[in-house]
């Protein structure tokens, strides 16, 4: 039996011994001696006696067993031409000194701090600070707008709020403090106080209350570790559901630290000392499980990239950042190699880029396409590993594990689930289908350490929203199938979530915004094809009768809208205006079927529709694409 299987069958038949082993791993300032606790079924707790802090297994650890002088973090930002390294050494004492500055504004354990800010070192220095103190740190990603952003403090009800006062795009600075002055506008929620990082591209005008990061420090006294239990959360990470409310995402802090140290090295194949750069942002999961917390809990140098994949400079920017820093293994979105292909197709800025110790690349966020998969791997000449997972898992639930043992790889498949997750696929009946045959993939419970416990303050959404269509399993919203040699396909959201770029978005919270215009009667977002960016999103509106409307107009102010009260990343370029939408029966938008034939299928008219004329009206309008 090769190694993955074996350690695969031994997490199921024996979970409590599989992941006692792997919590040798972490520093526990009360070592575990319950592994997991079902009590409370369907809601699971792993480590629930054992005690810990996340920062000090991140930071600390690292000083005292003899890396302080390793780099932890190279912060490399090509959108400011600034190239920093932070010895773990370094990065400990302003991390505790950053904590200090929270603990002086009021944050203790269970606190909850906001953080807005751009790829830049005091992002990470800011979530580890939490880390220290016991707090909970709830990142959002800067590319969000104030409504998302709003939502996300009222939900968490932070003490403080740790922002940047811009971010860097591509040949375009972007100033928060307006997001976030409209943000709090619309917030019923009061954080106590607001700690601005000032970046010289664009400064923000702080209020009376308001610090800057320089004056947080400047008086503070450095913090130690709390030690906090293990089941307590480390940080709330909210992603988009099918409504427009976004989901908070629970990281508890024991099982978190345990499954991501194991996976660091057992599916991303990288030890302690050596160099792994996730190119995502800190505002995604995968920015916080393997920019900042994986290569950490390892001992693991980590790469802070504040720059795109193509336009900062050119195409070649991964393999120079790649090459510079001796980076093992690499991180990134499908979507970003489709940028660089288009831009360089023959690999030709690759020429005079050492990238000998690159040995493994790794890509999730979104399917990965075969052609993607074939030209990275010609072009790099190393394995190329798709691993499938979610902000609500933390770590693959799908890959290849590498540092168990080489197992092939398939196109078009992310290979094999992960120790720990049952993964099933079945009907609408809850049966496992046989291989080769489609339905919902769903995991059995319980989830291993790691994923998530629950939803923040909503025992009840989190088991409405995942564990009640197939009792006893978890309903990932993915739908695929299994090969006969169990490797797994991820065929698509079963959904409305959409992915656009790598990001996860709500075409729920984008209808929201629509119908919020005063000429909106009612609207569908749907997800549709792209060749670059996996999927974007494009809007039918129908107008309120009697109101005369310029439909350009009107689309140029819906899609600013959506921008604005979104964020850009939603990337909404296209709104129709149309006569009416198709439904069924009972009104619900048959957005599937939309779908569908935008995307070129051949699509059967329901049988439950209930104005089969209107659909047959929207058939070519849906199949034209306009750009
Ligand atoms: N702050 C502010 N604005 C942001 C932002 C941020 N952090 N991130 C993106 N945006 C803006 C972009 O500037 C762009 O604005 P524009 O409409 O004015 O051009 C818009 O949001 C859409 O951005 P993006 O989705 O990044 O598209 P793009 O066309 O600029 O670039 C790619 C395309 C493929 C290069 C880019 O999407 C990419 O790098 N994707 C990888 C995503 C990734 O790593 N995801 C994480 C999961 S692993
Ligand atoms: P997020 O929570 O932002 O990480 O997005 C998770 C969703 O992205 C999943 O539910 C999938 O729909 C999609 N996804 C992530 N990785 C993959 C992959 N390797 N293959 C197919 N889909 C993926």
């Amino acid at each position: 039996m090769g190694a993955y299987r074996e350690a695969y069958e031994r997490s199921i038949t024996d979970p409590e011994g599989f992941w006692r082993e792997a919590a040798a791993g972490i520093d526990w300032h009360r070592e575990p001696e319950r592994i997991l606790d079902d009590t409370e079924a369907p809601i699971f707790r792993w480590f629930p006696d054992a005690e810990l802090n996340t920062c000090h297994n991140a930071v600390d650890r690292h000083v005292d067993s003899g890396r302080g002088e390793q780099p932890a973090l190279i912060y490399d930002s090509p959108v400011t031409g600034v190239v920093r390294a932070y010895s773990f050494r370094e990065l400990r004492d302003e991390v505790a000194l950053f904590a200090g500055a929270l603990r002086r504004l009021g944050v203790g354990p269970g606190d909850r701090v906001v953080i807005y800010m751009a790829m830049v070192p005091e992002a990470v220095i800011a979530m580890l600070a939490c880390a220290r103190l016991g707090a909970v740190h709830s990142v959002v990603f800067g590319g969000f707008g104030a409504r998302e952003l709003s939502a996300r403090i009222d939900d968490a009800r932070p003490r403080v709020i740790v922002a940047s006062s811009c971010g860097i795009e591509a040949g375009r600075v972007v100033p928060y403090q307006p997001m976030l002055d409209a943000a709090l506008a619309e917030s019923a929620h009061r954080p106590d106080r607001l700690v601005m990082l000032q970046r010289p591209e664009a400064p923000a005008t702080l209020g009376k209350e308001d610090l800057t990061w320089a004056e947080a420090v400047a008086e503070a006294e450095p913090a130690e570790c709390v030690p906090v239990r293990a089941t307590d959360p480390l940080y709330i990470l909210y992603t988009s559901g099918t409504t427009g409310r976004p989901k908070g995402v629970v990281r508890d802090n024991g099982g978190h630290a345990v499954a991501l140290r194991w996976s660091m090295e057992n599916i991303f194949g990288v030890r302690p000392g050596e160099v792994f750069w996730a190119a995502s942002d800190v505002g995604w999961v995968v920015g916080h499980s393997y920019i900042v917390y994986g290569p950490l809990l390892t001992g693991a140098t980590t790469i802070l990239y504040e720059g795109k994949p193509v336009g900062t400079p050119d195409a070649g920017a991964f393999w120079r950042v790649a090459a510079e820093h001796r980076v093992a293994a690499m991180f990134t979105a499908p979507t970003a190699i489709r940028a660089i292909r288009k831009e360089d197709p023959e690999g030709k800025l690759l020429e005079g880029c050492d990238l000998r110790a690159l040995r493994l690349f790794f890509l999730a966020g979104e399917r990965l396409d075969t052609q993607t998969y074939a030209w990275a791997g010609d072009l790099l000449g190393v394995p190329v590993i798709d691993n499938w997972w979610q902000t609500e898992t933390g770590w693959p639930i799908a890959a290849s594990p590498r540092g168990l043992e080489e197992l092939p790889t398939r196109p078009g498949s992310p290979s094999v689930p992960m120790p720990g997750y049952r993964v099933r696929v079945v009907d609408e009946a809850g049966t496992a289908v046989p291989p080769g045959q489609e339905g919902a993939i769903v995991i059995g419970l319980p989830l291993p350490p790691g994923c998530l416990p629950t939803l923040w303050q909503d025992d009840e959404r989190y088991v409405r929203s995942y564990l009640t269509a197939f009792q006893g399993n978890y309903l990932t919203g993915d739908g695929g199938m299994f090969d006969e040699d169990g490797y797994l396909y991820v065929l698509g959201r079963t959904d409305d979530v959409i992915n656009v770029a790598g990001h996860r978005l709500s075409t729920g919270a984008m209808e929201e915004v629509l119908a919020a215009h005063p000429a909106v009667a009612e609207c569908a977002v749907i997800g549709v094809g792209d060749l670059l960016k996996g999927q974007v999103p494009r809007g039918f509106v129908v107008v309120k009768s009697g109101l005369a409307t310029d439909p350009e107009r009107l689309e140029a102010e819906l899609v600013a809208r959506v921008r604005d009260r979104i964020g850009p990343v939603a990337a909404l370029r296209r709104v129709d205006v149309v006569a009416a939408l198709p439904k069924t029966r009972s009104g619900k938008i048959l957005r599937g079927t939309m779908r569908g034939i935008a995307d070129g299928r051949d699509e059967p008219v329901p049988s439950t529709i209930e104005n089969p004329d209107v659909l047959e009206a929207l058939r070519p309008l849906l199949r034209t694409p306009r750009q």
